[in-house]
């Protein structure tokens, strides 16, 4: 069997990745496409539409994941499938390619491979998952809905007062959040999931390598810190008579930050998200809730500064720490790893091993026991989560073509 008989097309990946560029495009700041938003339904309605056109038999499960399934026309219809996909949402005023590239290079691998006429031993699956950025709450939703691996009424929490929850949402287009677990699958229904992403780091390109083989993906911690004050106002209540809450919160960040720089490089964390209430010039804060997310590679570390963190937070009056979720910390299949290596070397290809810093929801098929890998391709200055992330369209293609190529290689192995 020869495995370059299956060629994707570049030009017809650039082409989906600039259409699904247009759901969201935020006045010039980038794309805000955040779960189940309008952009997010309209963008959906647009996938539903390429997969249909690809020849996929299309779902939507309960939890609003998009599931497009291509039978094997020799091996059994009901078989498990080699799964492929990521999200279609962004964070708010994110990029273009970070979600978006891996369900495209998907589409484009599985149009190849239909093209190529190959007769695969085992079906395949598109997945595009719901709230991968976690928008709402804690993030890889879709995923983690699949395996039914959400916690106790996460459906109902946000991570703010005024932001919509998942259910609100869900039941905005028409699903309801009670029947979440008719979506819920069992692990051997799957072989494998591998995701193509980009990088969102510098590495690759740094070393003009067009594609990494994902080792792992790093711990992470993501936590809801609610400091309150007294409100009152901002013209008649003397400095000494005060209890700001914001002022408190801003004590905390900046002790929390030195915490953080004082672990060491193995340790990243960020409050990148505040609501101050009420949030008004002339009224003195009365509380603030910020929300601290935390990553690194050893879960000791994690573990350590996380301690400090809550010591830090308990010091300071009126202020809790919750935990919102754990996640990560997981390793990509050596098989598959192998695969993607073989993939790469038969069309010449440079590639680089490394360890992913975000998230993505491979971190839960591992948790699964289903094998699980990542191909990655270079982000122009690292840059992501941000209006200005850049691919060169050529990496997709390549990232898209490897892809492709593992997918076949996986799949006729798998009959072995
Ligand atoms: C997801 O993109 C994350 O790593 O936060
Ligand atoms: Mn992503
Ligand atoms: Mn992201």
């Amino acid at each position: 069997m020869d495995i370059t008989t299956v060629q994707i097309q570049e030009s017809r990946l650039r082409q989906d990745l600039l259409d699904l560029a247009r759901f969201g495009e935020d006045q010039g700041r980038g794309i805000t496409r955040t779960a189940l938003n309008d952009a997010d339904l309209a963008a959906r309605q647009w996938f539903k539409e390429r997969m249909r056109e690809t020849g996929l038999k299309v779902y939507e499960d309960a939890a609003a994941n998009l599931i497009g399934r291509m039978d094997s026309t020799v091996g059994p219809t009901d078989g498990p499938c080699i799964a492929t996909g990521s999200h279609i949402d962004t964070v708010a005023q994110g990029g273009k390619f970070d979600g978006a590239l891996g369900i495209c290079a998907s589409l484009e691998a599985l149009r190849a491979i239909r093209e190529s006429g190959l007769s695969l031993p085992c079906p395949l699956e598109l997945l595009v998952f719901t709230d991968e950025e976690g928008s709402h709450f804690a993030g890889t939703f879709g995923s983690r809905a699949m395996f039914n691996l959400l916690q106790e009424g996460e459906m109902e929490k946000s991570r703010g007062t005024g932001m919509t929850n998942l259910a609100q949402d869900l039941k905005r287009m028409g699903k309801d959040p009670q029947k979440i677990g008719q979506g819920v699958r069992s692990p051997s229904e799957f072989r494998a999931f591998l995701e193509v992403h980009i990088e969102q780091g510098p590495v690759l390109e740094s070393m003009g390598i067009p594609i990494g083989i994902v080792e792992g993906i790093v711990h992470l911690g993501r936590y809801l810190v609610r400091v309150e004050g007294k409100t009152g106002h901002a013209g008649t209540t003397p400095m000494h008579l005060r209890e700001d809450a914001l002022v408190k919160a801003a004590g905390i960040i900046t002790t929390v930050n030195e915490a953080i720089l004082s672990a060491g490089p193995e340790i990243v964390g960020t409050i990148g998200e505040l609501r101050v209430h009420p949030g008004i010039i002339n009224v003195i804060p009365g509380e603030v809730e910020m929300a601290l997310d935390l990553r690194s590679v050893q879960e000791a570390t994690l573990a350590s500064v996380k301690k400090k963190i809550v010591e830090i937070v308990h010091s300071t009056d009126k202020a809790k720490i919750e935990t919102i979720i754990t996640k990560g910390g997981v390793k990509m299949d050596p098989g598959i790893m192998e695969a993607i290596e073989l993939s790469c070397r038969q069309r010449g290809i440079p590639f680089h091993r490394l360890w992913s810093g975000a998230g993505h929801d491979a971190m839960t098929f591992p948790t699964q026991h289903i094998p699980t890998g990542m191909i990655f391709i270079p982000c122009v200055g690292g840059k992501s989560h941000c209006p200005d992330e850049a691919i060169r369209f050529e990496d997709a293609a390549t990232g898209a073509q490897v892809l492709a190529d593992t997918l076949v290689r996986m799949a006729f192995k798998a009959e072995q």
